[in-house]
């Protein structure tokens, strides 16, 4: 199809683009099913997709990528501001008009022989303020089927845009093909060095060069909805997020939303899909986003968010009826399945899944597979492209332009020692201190034991510019916003002697929200201790769960020498920041050492 826009700028980048990547030919995608159903056609017979069951999988396919090509390359990820304290200790950076010689290198004859896609989208309900528009070039059709689920996309953003601003946002797969080269199923740049995933937030652009996969490809996703977002949200006032949006609604049809950072992996599409648990008959959990926020003051004075994205690009190994029904639902038709297992009917699996393990699977990377096999037939990566209104729990305004209100701030990362099940701020300062200090332990090889890797408001590989800004940013906010959410942390990870999560965690974490939403309202108590406001044993909903005590007491103590160690880890994660360090966060990190200076060696809520 050829173009069906008057917008001169855009027709211009277009032409430039082709000039350079020089495609064998140039495709305007209209977004339509008819556009959908001849791409996935074509991969079938190109071998980059499989078809799945008709009757197990209506609509469905699967697609191995190369096993160089997996995930995220945060090591080639760049952040091209005017000067390197400008992108700050967190993110690589590179000289804006160097790298942009670079880029137009790396693109010469990028696309050669292959087909030019132009991908008009949409981040946020079509039309909407707060939406933006971003058109994605690209010579990849894996890319264009995963984005008209993930984005709204087509020719209706066309019309929208009509001659206004977008940004631009130039992919490549990085393989162009000679005159009558064979292409293969799954096209990438092999080696890590020659992948590139460019920000330049002085015009606004993207350029990504070499991977074909997730958030380094769908660059509607982290490169615009968050890296170039953040530079755009500190700019004009508001905050673009890694978080979940969920909605709670009581039996009495009361609603309250909360917004909840967890670092990649760490259980944000779980949470954003919760089941309330037996105990709760009567309350009801809705799915708003479960990866990014867009998050603006509203007329209201309240904090208002929205989902910029239209599908869900979920984990797929552990997802099942148990620890994820609402998931399971979703993506039982029209779905695109990355790196999973495909069975022996055509249909799919994964590690964690319910049901018998299969006897034979061709595994991610397209080999026969048995459980006899030391390796997983899933790629630990693997993921689901599905769309959000296939979703049981999708919030009925979860497309409302107006967004809807935030009454809580929820961190969380993986912790098997020290953190609390939850806890909240004294004030919004100090809860942007609890989001700046955030981590997850990365399981360190050598020698077992848990580092944490400080992971700020989960937004450690997707902060647009230096981190230090970004808090001094969100204290900011906190200063002008009248009706400010409440924050929080959460910890669903404390492990027992063995081992063990102690805290059964999924559905169960409704009774921990439960205590968030009762704080927001003012209904429930919570006691002062080293880290925050606690609810004590008798401030939570228990009916329904077994869960005692002691076993409460396991995951709420609070150990001198752990909170001792925690300070020493802040002092030199905020040391890297230097001027850039707000003197706010210093301040709360002086009032958590001299709280823990007066602890007791074990902390806790429950005497005796
Ligand atoms: P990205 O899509 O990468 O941004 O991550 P995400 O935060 O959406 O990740 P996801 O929800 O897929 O995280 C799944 C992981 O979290 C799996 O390993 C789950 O087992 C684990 N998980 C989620 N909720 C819980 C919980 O309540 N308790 C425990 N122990 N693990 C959980
Ligand atoms: C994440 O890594 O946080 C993701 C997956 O959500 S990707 O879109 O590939 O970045
Ligand atoms: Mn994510």
């Amino acid at each position: 199809m050829s173009n069906n826009t008057k917008n001169a700028k855009l027709i211009a980048w277009v032409d430039e683009v082709a000039a350079m990547c020089k495609p064998k030919n140039v495709v305007w995608c209209d977004g339509s099913q008819a556009e959908y159903d001849r791409l996935c056609a074509e991969m079938v017979a190109a071998g980059t997709f499989i078809k799945l069951n008709e009757q197990k999988r209506p609509g469905c396919f699967l697609a191995r990528s190369h096993p160089s090509d997996v995930a995220r390359v945060e090591e080639r990820t760049y952040i091209c501001a005017p000067t390197k304290e400008d992108a700050g200790p967190t993110n690589n950076w590179a000289d804006p008009a160097e790298m942009r010689v670079t880029m137009k290198k790396v693109f010469d004859g990028a696309m050669r022989g292959r087909t030019m896609y132009v991908i008009p989208f949409s981040m946020g309900p079509l039309g909407s303020p707060i939406a933006q528009i971003g058109i994605e070039i690209t010579d990849s059709p894996y890319v264009v089927v995963n984005m008209k689920i993930m984005t709204r996309m087509g020719q209706k953003v066309l019309d929208v845009l009509g001659d206004g601003p977008f940004v631009p946002c130039l992919h490549s797969v990085g393989a162009p093909l000679a005159d009558g080269q064979k292409d293969v199923a799954w096209p990438c740049a092999p080696s890590i060095a020659d992948k590139y995933i460019v920000h330049f937030p002085d015009d606004r652009s993207i350029w990504s060069y070499g991977s074909g996969y997730g958030g380094n490809a769908l660059l509607g996703k982290k490169c615009l909805a968050l890296r170039i977002a953040s530079n755009m949200a500190r700019d004009e006032g508001w905050l673009a997020e890694h978080m979940l949006i969920l909605g709670l609604e009581s039996p009495k049809g009361e609603k309250t939303y909360v917004a909840a950072a967890f670092p990649s992996a760490c259980g944000k599409t779980n949470l954003a899909m919760i089941i309330p648990p037996a105990g709760f008959e009567g309350w009801k959990a809705w799915t708003v986003g479960d990866d990014i926020a867009w998050i603006k003051p509203g007329p209201d004075g309240t904090l208002r968010a929205i989902n910029p994205e239209a599908g869900y690009f979920g984990v797929a190994p552990g997802t099942s009826m148990h620890s994820n029904p609402t998931a399971m639902l979703t993506i039982t038709k029209n779905t695109i399945f990355t790196n999973v297992a495909l069975t022996d009917d055509g249909d799919i699996w994964w590690e964690g899944m319910d049901g018998p393990v299969p006897s034979h699977a061709i595994d991610w990377t397209g080999k026969d597979w048995t459980p006899a096999e030391k390796t997983p037939a899933a790629h630990g990566n693997s993921r689901f492209t599905a769309p959000a209104s296939q979703c049981p729990s999708v919030e009925p305004a979860w497309e409302d332009p107006a967004g809807v209100p935030i009454a809580a701030f929820i961190f969380g990362g993986r912790l098997s020692k020290t953190f609390p099940l939850v806890y909240q701020s004294f004030d919004w300062n100090h809860g942007v201190y609890m989001g700046a200090t955030m981590g997850s332990e990365a399981t360190a090889a050598a020698i077992g034991q848990a580092a944490i890797r400080r992971d700020p408001m989960a937004m450690l590989p997707f902060c647009g510019y230096n981190m230090g800004d970004y808090w001094a940013h969100w204290v900011k906010m906190g200063a002008s916003v009248p009706k400010l959410p409440k924050i929080f942390r959460v910890n669903w990870f404390r492990k027992d002697g063995a081992g063990k999560f102690i805290w059964p965690g999924y559905g169960e974490n409704m009774r921990v929200l439960k205590w968030v939403v009762d704080r927001v309202h003012g209904r429930a108590d919570a006691i002062e201790g080293p880290f925050g406001l606690m609810p004590r044993y008798e401030d939570i909903t228990w009916s329904g769960l077994e869960f005692t005590r002691a076993q409460f007491k396991a995951i709420t103590d609070i150990n001198k020498d752990g909170a001792v160690a925690e300070i020493e880890g802040i002092k030199a994660h905020f040391a890297n920041f230097g001027d850039r360090l707000p003197k706010e966060m210093q301040a709360e990190l002086d009032k958590f050492a001299s709280r823990v200076s007066r602890s007791p060696e074990v902390w806790s809520l429950l005497a005796g």
